[in-house]
């Protein structure tokens, strides 16, 4: 029966990109040593740089701590190409074959594994915002068998970023997808502190490539500023929305150091490597019994960087809507990096 349902669910998954799931071992196995084999599911929503970063940084922190894949670990990598009938078809693959723990990466990937949590523990990564959007009571007390890393959005910083490099800014214009609960909860965090600023808001929303140019186009053309938050949809499509921003000579902050890579102007936030890191060392503790209801959600919010785009920076400077530069003050500080757009 359980060779049956294993074939089953690798032709469900058949179709994702990326997939390895002739790899995917039932649960805890021996190995030839007669240790344990543990089977992990790995599921990550779409390829964007940020994302890769993160999984690639906890791939190599389970190998540092002695996880060995095909000598005492198997990973099952799945990724959804940013659709939600593929997060539940690999989530049911891997119920079916019993993996001893899912990681999920980015907040709708955790909402799909959120479904089998009772089965099977689930270690989040990079969610902004995950009290917010359903997948634990609380981050000190998690409370379900569900637990991992946050990055939370720190908006007052880059709000406060913002009107130190482009005081001028009077309208900001917010691009999102309001399908992704982490962006909907940064997004109103940004409304309430912009008030507080004077700034007015408007906001225009996407749902796919397309749809989120259009509203690109259309936000460029009436804002003096530009913000995203860090939305996995924006993220996909950042190398052509900043160039929509950029043509408009209008300063694009965001939410994450990836977005600035591809094109975006500048924002405050966390290194991903670290995160990813922590999401490999919360999931060993797992495999090794301990209950994730136990373990508080890591929120990282310190030793933030202030990564700005040099290419967009001197583009802003002879085109720009507004004045935009960096002020002293902040031209010696240690945390700001200085990037050239990559692509
Ligand atoms: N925090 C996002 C989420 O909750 C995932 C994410 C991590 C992300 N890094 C990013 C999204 C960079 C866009 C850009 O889903």
């Amino acid at each position: 029966m359980k060779s049956m349902k294993k074939t089953l669910s690798a032709l469900v998954v058949a179709a994702m990109v990326a997939g390895c799931s002739s790899n995917t071992t039932t649960s805890q196995n021996s190995t030839s040593k007669g240790s344990a084999m543990f089977s992990v599911g790995v599921a990550q929503l779409v390829d964007h740089p940020s994302l890769n970063t993160i999984r690639e940084s906890m791939m190599d922190e389970f190998e540092q701590q002695g996880y060995i894949e095909g000598e005492n670990i198997m990973f099952n990598y799945q990724n959804a190409a940013n659709k939600t009938s593929n997060l539940d078809s690999i989530m049911t693959g891997y119920a079916a074959d019993e993996v001893n723990a899912i990681v999920a990466i980015a907040t709708p990937t955790a909402l799909a594994a959120q479904k089998y949590s009772d089965q099977i523990p689930l270690v989040f990564s990079a969610v902004s915002d995950p009290v917010d959007a359903g997948l634990v009571e609380s981050i000190e007390h998690p409370g379900g068998n569900i637990t991992g890393t946050s990055d939370e959005i720190q908006v007052e910083q880059i709000i406060d970023m913002m009107l130190m490099l482009s005081p001028e800014i009077k309208q900001v214009g917010i691009l999102y997808n309001p399908g992704e609960a982490n962006s909907v909860s940064t997004v109103s965090r940004f409304n309430d502190y912009a008030k507080t600023k004077g700034l007015e808001i408007m906001e225009r929303t996407g749902t796919d490539n397309t749809t989120m140019q259009q509203a690109a186009v259309d936000l460029a053309s009436q804002v003096d500023a530009m913000f995203s938050p860090i939305d996995n949809t924006v993220a996909t499509g950042m190398v052509s929305l900043a160039q929509i921003a950029r043509d408009a000579g209008v300063p694009y902050y965001v939410g994450a150091d990836s977005m600035v890579e591809t094109g975006g102007f500048a924002t405050v936030g966390i290194n991903y490597e670290s995160l990813g890191r922590e999401t490999a060392k919360m999931t060993i503790e797992i495999l090794k019994g301990k209950s994730p209801a136990d373990i508080p959600v890591k929120v990282f919010k310190d030793n933030l960087n202030v990564y700005i785009n040099e290419d967009v920076l001197n583009d802003l400077k002879e085109n720009g809507k507004v004045k935009v530069d960096i002020p002293e003050d902040l031209q010696g500080q240690e945390n700001l990096i200085l990037v050239q757009s990559e692509q």
